[in-house]
């Protein structure tokens, strides 16, 4: 009996992304976790200024620095959008001496975080390419990844969000007083600002006053064209959720208590307490909630997941306050540092069958997906050959257009 075909899987990582290096640690944790019996792992790293490189020595992070481009065995690659290929142009560009290849890939594991790799844009290429793909698509995935927008829809939805109010850079270049008079009538002090799109709490700040908040808009200006200020929480804790599945079979993780000394979490507290990225972070699992909140809040995860078509995975943060009973989502991270699998280790779910669930799940999505068709075909493009292009639009006639359903 012929041995079960391997899975190749792509774990794309890195990225033009402030979040580069934490993505960096969480790829190598994805991939270090897939069975070898099961899965050959190809790994595709995007440099910190977008060019895309392959070959083994990519998966030993102690190669990683700046100079690990031009180790020998790293080959520049390009993922195709053209489904004729389904996976990695190798030596893209090659000359006389060096030929270009394939290699194929049968499911991605997008492992970017922020932008151009968790916002819809690494999925949207995927789409094109028409390839199975790991986690949240290119909708979900916009949506989550920028702040202003998650409010607005959830907001929609009932989902408790703390008030804020959103400007551009170019509102607050042109007319600052204006922006720190909309803050000061909607929220009053203190409050928080963030750049609408980044995460890992880069370009966040905590503002008590009008001076501080002039400063932390100037730090978020520099991240981002879109800016969100919100009202600053006291008195709470922070609660984070996992949720993983697809359509109406999402579950829900146990709850952490993430501990910070600071005013809040910083990219320090998330990351440098120890060398295993997010799974380094201090914190309480579970987080000692009653059951009650504890059911509130995993409901709010799964219903927030789905209602922005959530797949795969994600982690959503709550600030919460025990004592008066309240509950606010804060943001939904639908590639969580590390991939919070320590969220589901207690659930018995290990890191290894994690990744695994990960992309079988992403084979359900994508085998739902093409039942989908996107093949429509028509009488027009005869018609234009008989009557021309001009004659096409409007045209009144008779005949009506067949149509011949190709499916
Ligand atoms: N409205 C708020 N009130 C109090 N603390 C907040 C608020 N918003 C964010 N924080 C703190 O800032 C941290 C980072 O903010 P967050 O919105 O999660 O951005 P990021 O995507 O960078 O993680 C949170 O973990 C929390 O500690
Ligand atoms: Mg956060």
């Amino acid at each position: 009996m012929s041995a079960k075909r391997k899975t190749t899987v792509g774990v794309i990582f890195g990225g033009r992304s402030v979040e580069h290096d934490v993505s960096v640690v969480t790829a190598h944790q994805i991939m270090r976790a897939f069975d070898r019996e099961l899965y050959d792992v190809v790994p595709v790293y995007i440099s910190r200024d977008g060019r895309w490189f392959s070959g083994d020595p990519l998966l030993d992070l102690k190669n990683y620095d700046d100079e690990i481009i031009s180790l020998s065995g790293i080959i520049p690659v390009i993922l195709s959008p053209g489904v004729q290929h389904h996976g990695l142009i190798l030596n893209p560009l090659a000359g006389r001496f060096s030929k270009s290849e394939i290699q194929r890939l049968d499911v991605v594991f997008p492992a970017i975080h922020g932008t151009h790799g968790e916002d819809g844009t690494l999925q949207g290429l995927l789409e094109l390419a028409d390839i199975p793909y790991v986690g949240c698509k290119t909708l979900a995935s916009a949506v989550a990844n920028d702040k202003i927008i998650t409010k607005m829809v959830l907001n929609e939805h009932d989902i408790p969000m703390v008030d804020g109010v959103s400007f551009n850079r170019a509102d607050w270049l042109e007319q600052p007083e204006a922006v720190i008079e909309r803050v000061r009538q909607a929220l009053g002090f203190p409050v928080f600002v963030k750049p609408a799109t980044t995460g890992s709490s880069i370009g966040i700040g905590r503002a008590n006053d009008e001076t501080v908040l002039r400063s932390t808009i100037d730090i978020a200006a520099h991240f981002d064209r879109r800016i969100l200020v919100e009202k600053a929480i006291t008195g709470h804790v922070e609660i984070n959720c996992s949720v993983m599945g697809n359509g109406d079979d999402i579950r829900a993780s146990v709850l952490e208590q993430p501990i910070s000394w600071d005013e809040f979490l910083t990219y320090e507290e998330k990351y440098l307490r120890g060398n295993e990225g997010m799974k380094s972070a201090e914190r309480i699992i579970p987080a000692p909630l009653s059951p009650a909140l504890t059911a509130r809040i995993q409901k709010l995860a799964i219903d927030a997941f789905r209602v922005i078509d959530g797949q795969g995975i994600a982690r959503i943060d709550f600030l919460v306050k025990p004592d008066e009973d309240v509950v606010y989502l804060n943001e939904i991270n639908t590639l969580p540092g590390s991939l919070a699998f320590y969220l589901w280790e207690p659930s018995g779910v290990s890191m290894s069958e994690l990744v695994h669930q990960l992309v079988e799940l992403a084979r359900e999505a994508y085998a739902e997906k093409r039942r989908s068709s996107y093949d429509y075909r028509t009488d027009l493009i005869n018609l234009a050959q008989m009557r021309g292009l001009k004659g096409v639009k409007g045209a009144k006639s008779s005949s009506t257009a067949a149509v011949r359903d190709s499916t």
